[in-house]
């Protein structure tokens, strides 16, 4: 059985309260506790549940909690330098030190409050994490890399430059996208719409994936799809690439006035193994 969070009922209450919930300081106490204890990777938006098919449970009060947390922001200018910035008061920039164990490179990044970012991670600038999302220990976030509002990242995780992990905010029982342990994104890829990637799994540079996105895995001979609650979810230590596959429809049709066309196609063109394994080590000199 799930054990409530002592936060949970306050925050739902808030939440329910709408507008009310503005001039109510117990509102922004709430708020601002579950801020810090998103910070601390105490609660998440969503976690991993082996009762759940997907294996992950969405926490649908932590959404409300951050949304209840933009109702209750007002616009605030903040600077850094020449700089100068405007957003809700309630989710500044977060401020780290030596003390939380992880390396924030000089040069064009900013991790919203209300996220979490383990021991170990780093971050090449520029890059953006941002409110509600959870990165593990020893993570990189490289350049140009966007980690969008509550997506999951696994410990190890390599966000490649300019891979681009979406937010899912709303619905608030939507699931985030969630990239599990030991996961290799390559660069340029774009992962939303509440995928899973599971442990272990490599994207290799230009995978885009989205809830309508199937994916044809060459070993099994499986096409993989979300379907009604479940999201489309790559298996672990699936190596997956860009292909294309040939269009049957309509104007694709082949047939003397056909364009010829072909729809962008992800594959599982093998799972990984000892060559994976030397391709994907990246950064262990960074370290
Ligand atoms: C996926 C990747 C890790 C290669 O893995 P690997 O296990 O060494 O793959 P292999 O070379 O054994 O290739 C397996 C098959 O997939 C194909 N393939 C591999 N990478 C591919 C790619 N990026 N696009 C299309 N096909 C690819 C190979 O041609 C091979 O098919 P074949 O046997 O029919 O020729 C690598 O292509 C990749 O994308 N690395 C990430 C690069 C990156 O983004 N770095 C970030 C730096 S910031």
């Amino acid at each position: 059985m799930t054990v409530l969070h002592p936060l949970q009922k306050s925050i739902e209450q808030h939440f329910a309260a709408g507008a009310a919930a503005v001039s109510d300081a117990g509102a922004m106490a709430a708020f601002l506790e579950l801020r810090a204890a998103l910070e601390r990777g105490e609660v998440r938006s969503a976690e991993p549940d082996a009762a759940s098919p997907s294996g992950w449970r969405v926490n649908a009060w932590v959404k409300q909690g951050i949304l209840l947390g933009f109702r209750l922001g007002v616009l605030e200018e903040t600077a850094a330098g020449a700089l100068t910035f405007i957003d809700k008061h309630t989710f500044p920039a977060r401020h780290f030190g030596v003390h939380d164990g992880m390396r924030i490179v000089a040069g064009g990044s900013a991790v919203r409050a209300g996220a979490h970012i383990g021991k170990g991670v780093i971050c090449v600038p520029p890059m953006y994490v941002n409110t509600g999302a959870y990165v593990d220990e020893n993570a990189m976030v490289d350049s140009h890399a966007l980690v969008g509002s509550c997506a999951q990242i696994g410990k190890r995780v390599h966000l490649s430059a300019a891979a681009q992990i979406g937010g899912v905010l709303e619905p608030v029982n939507a699931n985030p996208v969630v990239i599990e342990d030991d996961v290799l994104v390559g660069g340029n890829c774009g992962i939303y719409e509440g995928a899973i990637v599971r442990k272990g799994a490599v994207l290799a540079a230009g995978t885009v994936l989205t809830r309508g996105t199937p994916v044809f895995d060459l070993v099994t001979g499986d096409v993989l799809r979300a379907s009604g609650d479940m999201p489309l979810i790559i298996p672990e230590n699936a190596v997956v690439v860009p292909g294309s596959r040939a269009v049957s429809k309509g104007k694709g049709h082949p047939s003397a006035d056909a364009w010829g066309l072909s729809l962008y196609a992800p594959v599982i063109v093998k799972y990984r193994d000892d060559k994976t394994n030397l391709s994907t080590a990246l950064e262990e000199l960074l370290r």
